[in-house]
């Protein structure tokens, strides 16, 4: 999937064909996996892992209730597994559908738009805005405030397929879908990086685009595995919009406390989708709350919803994988104990666990 390559080396393959396999053996970037740089996503081969620990078979459908940048479901429809994903953020949602649908998507309009990238430029950073060059740290704060957005995306969508038309043969939500999150990517870089100009970053974030979906699909014909449903939301992990006993299993990793702001992080990719960032953050796990100390507890009893949620769902006797790090660091100085009197946020889901998932739980 990695490479386009069979994986089982001939016998007599030369030694640096060899050991160009397993220098490439982690990278995370397979399938639409390496697309859109999100912070705190999870290692794809960590979650086949999981799903195959957990005893999954094709056919059966697995629950991520904060799926991110969308691993969960991309890599269980690679596996023939179902998935619902959901997440709070209406962004997360856009990301990860335009990541699985880049999974089937028509390659001829991708080509074609790689062809206009410079007028694709020019349209988005019309309607959409321009970020400034080297406006984010790399810590994600921001020096100063992009240049705005026109309209939001409700508005744009159709005056913009509209626009592609004359450009772009065949080009349809799917594709402008696609390219409008190789731009949000490329504004992203812009925003950490005055390297390239803005124009030159899509272009080549663009270029990597189309080769990473005419990989997969390459990899995908030549397979017999069938890509399995994904079902992609927005919506609460504190409430979920699911009946009970509705899942074969479980697979997620929250905020780990406030250790990312994941609504400054993704601020211009919000705004463009229309989102009022402020009432978002009453939703957002981790976000609530002031001084740090109430932040931290309101993350407690959140969590505690969220497990309460995940046993409610979960069919009787399956697994419930959980993925966190203690952040030891960050909670010493905010709940101002030393590092080595901070109860670590796995010990704090173990025990919700053990209460709220009776025997569904597997500690690793
Ligand atoms: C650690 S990230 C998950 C990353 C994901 N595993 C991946 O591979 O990209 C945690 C996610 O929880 C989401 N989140 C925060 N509060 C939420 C809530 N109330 N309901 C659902 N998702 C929420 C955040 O938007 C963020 O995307």
């Amino acid at each position: 999937m990695c490479t386009g390559e069979p994986l089982l080396l001939p016998k007599h393959s030369s030694s640096r064909l060899r050991s160009f396999f397993e220098k490439n053996q982690f990278r995370t970037g397979y399938a639409t996996h390496g697309l859109f740089p999100y912070r705190g996503k999870f290692h794809p081969q960590m979650i086949k892992a999981l799903i195959n620990i957990m005893g999954l078979k094709p056919g059966d459908t697995i629950l991520d209730p904060m799926m991110g940048s969308g691993t969960v479901p991309i890599e269980a429809s690679l596996m023939g597994i179902n998935s619902i994903a959901v997440d709070a953020s209406p962004f997360c949602r856009f990301m990860t559908q335009a990541k699985y649908d880049a999974l089937t998507i028509s390659q001829k309009p991708l080509h074609s738009a790689l062809k206009n990238s410079k007028t694709l430029f020019e349209l988005f950073s019309k309607q959409l805005g321009l970020p400034v060059s080297g406006s984010k740290t790399r810590n994600g704060s921001r020096r100063s405030e992009f240049t705005g957005v026109k309209e939001s995306i409700t508005a744009f969508q159709s005056t913009l397929i509209d626009r592609f038309l004359g450009l772009i043969e065949g080009v349809d939500k799917d594709t402008l879908d696609f390219l409008l999150l190789a731009y949000l990517d490329s504004a992203g870089y812009s925003e950490r990086s005055k390297r390239k100009p803005p124009i030159e970053q899509f272009q080549a974030i663009l270029e990597r685009y189309v080769f990473v979906v005419q990989k997969i699909q390459y990899v995908l014909e030549g397979s017999e595995s069938i890509l399995a449903k994904a079902d992609i939301r927005q919506g609460d992990a504190r409430k979920l919009d699911l009946d009970d006993e509705h899942v074969d299993a479980i697979l997620f990793s929250p905020p780990y406390s406030f250790a990312i702001d994941y609504l400054a992080n993704d601020s211009f990719h919000l705004n463009i989708l229309g989102e009022d960032i402020e009432r978002l953050r009453e939703k957002m796990v981790g976000l609530r709350g002031k001084p740090l100390k109430e932040k931290y507890s309101i993350y407690i009893e959140d969590m505690g919803k969220i497990l309460a949620e995940c046993a409610r769902v979960l069919k009787p006797n399956r697994l419930c994988s959980i993925v966190i790090g203690t952040n030891d660091n960050q909670l010493s100085k905010a709940l101002g104990i030393p590092k080595e009197e901070v109860t670590g946020l796995h010990k704090i889901i173990i025990d919700f666990s053990k209460i709220r998932l009776r025997n569904c739980i597997k500690i690793i």
